[in-house]
């Protein structure tokens, strides 16, 4: 135990030069890639890359809400399940639920609660699921920001996407979007999720403490990074549902064959009535 605080103490995540260890700057983002409608038997999907996370969202409804006793008569229910495969992580994963997925699917479902039109679909349900491939920290955020867009393309109302980000402190410094090493060996994680359009917070949560000016500059960094994976939601949406020129031709009917020469038709069927026929 005394081993590992050492290390701890030694570790250094900011380097002389300001920068992070991965080379990043306080306020820059892992790279990201999202594209939406991935799965096909899903009412909608998407698929998120943000650094070493991998993670799948699927969406399914609003449909009937299965065990009956659970229907709402007046909205629908939004559930969430969060779920990391056994080979997410470098330690195997024991599979299903523990206390820790338990918790994000509440978080996620309730800030997914907050812009769904639930009330347009009494005694329904609207699914989520999200499951995490690869894991390299900020997996709920990766979820939420990937489910979000599956949402969209399963066509279910909502007020606006939401987008979410984590900040945290590192050797002091508060920076956004940590990743394993800055998680496992930093002094906060504050993840948050915001609905872009009104500035409004559906999920903030907090592990390890920081000032209140920290935690100001923290929201900050996290509400500047969603305003940018907001564009990436969009352009994901965008290219799932714009039809190009190019596509339209894609899809137009195949030209007819050009009409043989007379030399090399068939000869004409024989005419049952012929003269001969009858
Ligand atoms: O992933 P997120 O930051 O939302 O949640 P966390 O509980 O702060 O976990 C941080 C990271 O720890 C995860 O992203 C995984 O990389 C790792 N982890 C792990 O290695 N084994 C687990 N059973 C849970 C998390």
């Amino acid at each position: 135990m005394e081993d590992i605080e050492h290390i701890e103490k030694e570790m250094k995540l900011i380097k002389a030069d300001g920068r992070r260890l991965d080379g990043r700057k306080a306020d820059e983002l892992r790279p990201v890639r999202i594209e939406a409608g991935v799965l096909r038997r899903a009412d909608g999907s998407a698929y998120i890359e943000w650094g070493g996370n991998k993670v799948l969202a699927a969406v399914y409804g609003p449909r009937e809400a299965h065990p009956r006793h659970l229907q709402d008569p007046a909205r629908a229910l939004v559930q969430c399940r969060y779920n990391m495969a056994p080979f997410s992580v470098s330690d195997r994963k024991r599979p299903g639920p523990d206390r820790r997925s338990v918790e994000i699917s509440k978080v996620i479902s309730e800030a997914f609660s907050a812009v769904v039109f639930k009330e347009q679909f009494p005694r329904t349900s609207v699914d989520i699921f999200i499951e995490v491939l690869q894991a390299d920290a900020g997996t709920r955020c990766a979820g939420l920001t990937a489910a979000s867009v599956a949402l969209a393309d399963a066509g279910v109302p909502m007020r606006d996407l939401v987008a979410s980000c984590a900040s945290g402190k590192i050797d002091g410094v508060v920076c956004v979007d940590l990743n394993k090493e800055e998680d496992n060996f930093g002094d906060a994680d504050c993840p948050m999720a915001i609905v872009p359009r009104t500035g409004e917070i559906v999920l903030l949560q907090m592990d390890g403490h920081l000032t209140y000016d920290e935690f100001q500059k923290a929201m900050e960094m996290s509400i500047g990074a969603t305003h940018r994976l907001y564009e990436l939601q969009r352009d994901a949406l965008r290219r799932r549902y714009s039809t190009t020129l190019e596509d339209i031709l894609k899809e137009s009917p195949p030209v007819p064959p050009p009409p043989m020469p007379e030399s090399e038709l068939p000869p004409p069927p024989e005419d049952d009535f012929g003269p001969e026929g009858i």
